[in-house]
């Protein structure tokens, strides 16, 4: 069986290598960058070994693409392209057009086309499905699956065969198929009643995560107004054994998945009539948190941070990955030069954004933790500053929240 999978970033290279062990793989993306880059075994993603993606290639069951001709024989597509926000932080479902349009336009006999990108029920029946047979004239009659993904890259205890996946097909022959193919490569398989009850549930998921986050961020801030530890307090919680589960505060919430995810729920219900007023408010708590931040920083430093030097050490949105997609550490930068702070930022693992280079973890009056990624020594931070404040909670000895 050939699969053509749309996308290769974190969900749709790991998907590759996964199914590369059973199937012939096509991984189609439209940056020629990251084709030419796959095709000479490199892998720029964490989770996926190039020794593996060289494996697969060495036995003819990978090969990267950027032209549509080459998913036209095949069996099965997947699609695992990014569904950002737009500037006006609502759905923007432009890449999954295009990966509708290159399936129609090239894909002319009938396959099983399982959507992986997160979005908002009813986007497999009322986008996905029209989108393809519009480009392909109404030609062909595909059969249509979800199967949200859930990898979370750079996590080893839990990877594609032993996390549950959720699955559900327009038709029973669509959800079958879909069945078969994860099975070969997957532990556990949840088929739902329908593909709207598995959109919702991988956008609740993260929403889950989104309010709880809200909800210990806006915490930290009621305990230090106490003049209580936030860390001790949830520590002492955490000691029930039922119905707590504990989450950390941070300077925000950062990736591709909870800041956005919820923006989708809380878009299609407010299309329904429904307000979604708790994950709106979820998501202005977390953005604020930044501020808060660099306020307690100021506040801390005689009242003002013109003039003054302020190393940002972790700019990634998460330890130990070098992925800066909506990290936290843009809104602190942003809010710490609007007070005149001169700001550079450490870390290795990013090495490049925005055209800067990360700077030496020395010589700063101020140090701020954004990201403490596990290579990053304790030591080395609190003797890079003279003050050091730790949003992470992983750096004892610096201010904190
Ligand atoms: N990364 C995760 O941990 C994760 C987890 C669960 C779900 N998701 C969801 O999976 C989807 C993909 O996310 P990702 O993290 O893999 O994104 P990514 O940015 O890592 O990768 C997407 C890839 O798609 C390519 N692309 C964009 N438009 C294309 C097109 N029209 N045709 C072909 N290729 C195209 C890009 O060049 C890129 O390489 C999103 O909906 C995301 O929310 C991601």
């Amino acid at each position: 069986m050939k699969v053509a999978i749309i996308g290769q970033g974190y969900v749709g290279l790991t998907i590759s290598a996964f199914a590369g062990e059973h199937f012939e793989v096509v991984g189609f993306d439209s940056n020629p960058r990251i084709v030419q880059q796959l095709n000479s075994g490199i892998s720029h993603i964490e989770g996926v070994e190039s020794s593996t993606l060289q494996m697969r290639i060495k036995a003819g069951r990978y090969r990267a693409t950027n032209s549509g001709q080459d998913i036209a024989g095949a069996d099965l597509v997947v699609i695992a392209v990014p569904t950002p926000l737009t500037k006006e932080r609502e759905p923007d479902l432009a890449y999954i057009d295009a990966a509708c349009k290159t399936i129609g336009e090239n894909v002319s006999i009938p396959v099983l086309v399982v959507n992986e990108s997160t979005s908002f029920p009813g986007t497999l029946r009322n986008y996905i499905k029209p989108a393809i047979e519009k480009y392909s004239q109404n030609m062909v009659e595909h059969l249509y699956a979800i199967s949200p993904e859930r990898v979370d890259p750079g996590r080893s205890d839990f990877n594609q065969k032993n996390t549950p996946r959720l699955f559900s097909g327009l038709t029973p022959e669509a959800a079958e198929k879909t069945r078969e193919f994860y099975s070969k490569f997957c532990d556990n398989l949840i088929e739902v009643s329908s593909p709207e009850v598995a959109e919702a549930a991988k956008l609740f998921e993260n929403t889950f995560r989104q309010v709880n986050i809200a909800l210990v961020n806006e915490f930290a801030q009621i305990a230090h107004s106490l003049g209580i530890s936030v860390y001790e307090t949830l520590d002492a919680a955490n000691t029930k054994p039922y119905g707590f589960m504990k989450f950390t505060p941070s300077a925000g919430v950062g990736g591709h998945c909870i800041p956005v995810d919820p923006t989708y729920l809380a878009a299609v219900a407010e299309e329904h009539g429904a307000p979604a007023t708790f994950i709106r408010r979820a998501n202005e708590v977390n953005l604020e948190m930044s501020e808060y931040i660099v306020n307690r920083v100021q506040a801390d430093n005689h009242g003002s941070l013109l003039g003054k030097s302020v190393l940002v050490v972790g700019v990634a949105y998460k330890p130990n990955v070098a992925d800066v997609r909506e990290t936290a550490a843009e809104l602190v930068i942003k809010h710490l030069r609007d007070r005149g702070a001169v700001v550079s930022w450490h870390d290795e693992v990013v090495g490049s954004w925005h055209g800067e280079s990360s700077a030496p973890l020395s010589g700063a009056d101020i140090a701020l933790v954004v990201t403490k990624h596990d290579d990053v020594k304790v030591q080395d931070i609190l003797a890079s500053a003279p003050y050091v404040f730790d949003t992470t909670g992983k750096v004892p000895g610096a201010k904190g929240l």
